[in-house]
């Protein structure tokens, strides 16, 4: 019996607390997390990308141009734009845009080009197969229609793609904090097994490799307290109740008034070259 990894998919993402409690505030969420997010990445001196791009260093030469959708504040733009010809960074949020141009800067990078769209609104005709590689990395969770996405992503490359979800059960900033405010399990449901099945059913036949992909979370207690409360604001309204479990949370958490907290998360990087 064939399986509908699709439908399977779309089943899944409703209970998933990716999609089932966020409330739909579309791009601005971006815009308003784009600080934290540069913050993180910075402190962490690129690693987290840089892990994922280890996993496909194998295929990439400094002659490629390539995709990078929903690039964020520059994960893994950045890294990738110091080994290849050019990295054209799409993300519909201007504020991830910005805080990307600005470290594109300050790394005195010059071969990214930003555009500030949604995948979606991509013109498949005019991007024709323009890239070499084209990646997207924790991106793809936010697509219900993601097979048709993955077969626009598979088109709009001439040799390689590479797309990338976390793998299992993921232990980040917010899993311990969930329960205590949201009073549910914290579940993704949702991860790269569908998406390895979906391009399977479609003759895509990926190689897989599982990295670690945990990150530390370092911040002064009210830095903390405020991305936390910028966070649940997603799902919930932030009432005072809410605001005190924050507060408490991170004040035991803290040691000498600074939070820190180590997450423990895997990601699979999927990729495969087109034509085989
Ligand atoms: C979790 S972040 C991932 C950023 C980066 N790729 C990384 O790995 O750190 C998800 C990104 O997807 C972007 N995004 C949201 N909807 C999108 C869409 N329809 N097309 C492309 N990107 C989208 C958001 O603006 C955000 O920057």
């Amino acid at each position: 019996m064939e399986i509908d990894w699709e439908q399977l998919w779309i089943d899944a993402r409703k209970d998933s607390v990716l999609t089932k409690y966020r409330k739909d505030v579309g791009v601005e969420i971006w815009d308003r997390g784009a600080d934290y997010y540069i913050d993180a990445i910075k402190k962490n001196g690129y690693e987290y990308g840089q892990q994922r791009i280890e996993a496909i260093k194998g295929i990439i030469k400094p002659d490629f141009e390539v995709l990078d959708i929903g690039a964020g504040p520059g994960t893994l733009a950045i890294p990738l734009a110091k080994l290849v010809k050019k990295v054209t960074a799409l993300d519909p949020s201007k504020g991830m845009i910005k805080v990307l141009e600005e470290s594109a800067v300050a790394e005195g990078i010059g071969n990214i080009e930003t555009v500030n769209e949604t995948w979606q609104e991509v013109d498949d005709a005019e991007i024709g197969e323009r890239f070499d590689l084209v990646i997207t990395s924790d991106v793809l969770w936010q697509f219900e229609d993601v097979g048709k996405q993955l077969m626009r992503i598979h088109d709009a490359s001439r040799k390689y793609c590479c797309v990338i979800l976390h793998a299992g059960l993921t232990d980040d900033l917010v899993s311990e904090l969930w329960s205590k405010i949201m009073d549910k399990e914290y579940d993704f449901g949702i991860d790269y097994i569908y998406i390895y099945n979906i391009l399977y059913s479609k003759g895509i036949y990926a190689n897989v490799g599982v990295t670690d992909s945990g990150y530390t979370f370092e911040n002064s207690v009210n830095d903390a307290i405020g991305f936390y409360e910028y966070l649940f604001d997603l799902y919930t309204e932030i009432t005072p109740r809410i605001k005190e479990i924050i507060r408490n949370y991170v004040l035991e958490n803290a040691v000498n008034g600074v939070y820190r907290r180590d997450t423990k998360l895997k990601s699979a990087v999927m990729w495969w070259k087109k034509g085989i």
